[in-house]
């Protein structure tokens, strides 16, 4: 199923007052370096958004950093293979945007800088709300040919392999 750009600022999921996703989606959009309809363009942002979402709510994540977390991730990106340092690039944007298009609080924004600092290294994480932002991300690799493993994911995670990697592949 491929995903309109619509589809990523509409709220069919949590309201958060201190979200602007039009906003935020715009100015991460006018920086983006790589091609928005690629492998990691705005139509994997919204199934990790989603994946993230449905997983998330199971396992009691954080919803508005796992939401943060799709949108921001992979939009420091260089390339579409080997930017090693992408994470640790967006954990620095998002740490510069926090206060604008969304605020988080010091220990939500420490949160996110985890997940996106680490979300290409297949590590698996104990907190809720860091394993949902990689086990959305690495659940959306059949987009580029893999089939996500239940090993890199938590036992929620492993859940949605089927569907997950039927959607991507569409
Ligand atoms: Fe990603």
């Amino acid at each position: 199923m491929s995903i309109k750009f619509e589809t990523l600022t509409d709220t069919p999921y949590d309201h958060f007052s201190n979200l602007d996703r039009s906003g935020l989606i715009k100015i991460i959009l006018a920086q983006f370096r790589i091609n928005q309809h690629g492998a990691h363009g705005t139509s994997h942002w919204a199934r990790v958004r989603k994946h993230g979402m449905t997983i998330g709510r199971a396992v009691g994540a954080d919803l508005l950093v796992v939401e943060l977390f799709a949108f921001l991730h992979d939009s420091q990106r260089e390339n579409e293979y080997t930017d090693r340092d992408h994470g640790l690039r967006a954990a620095d944007y998002a740490r510069r945007l926090n206060g604008t298009y969304f605020s988080l609080t010091q220990d939500q924004m420490e949160i996110l800088s985890i997940a996106m600092a680490g979300h290409s290294q297949g590590q698996i994480h104990d907190d809720p709300t860091i394993q949902t932002c990689w086990d959305a991300d690495r659940l959306d690799l059949g987009r580029v040919g893999t089939k996500p493993k239940a090993k890199y994911l938590s036992i929620e995670g492993a859940k949605h392999i089927e569907t997950a990697y039927a959607w991507s592949v569409r």
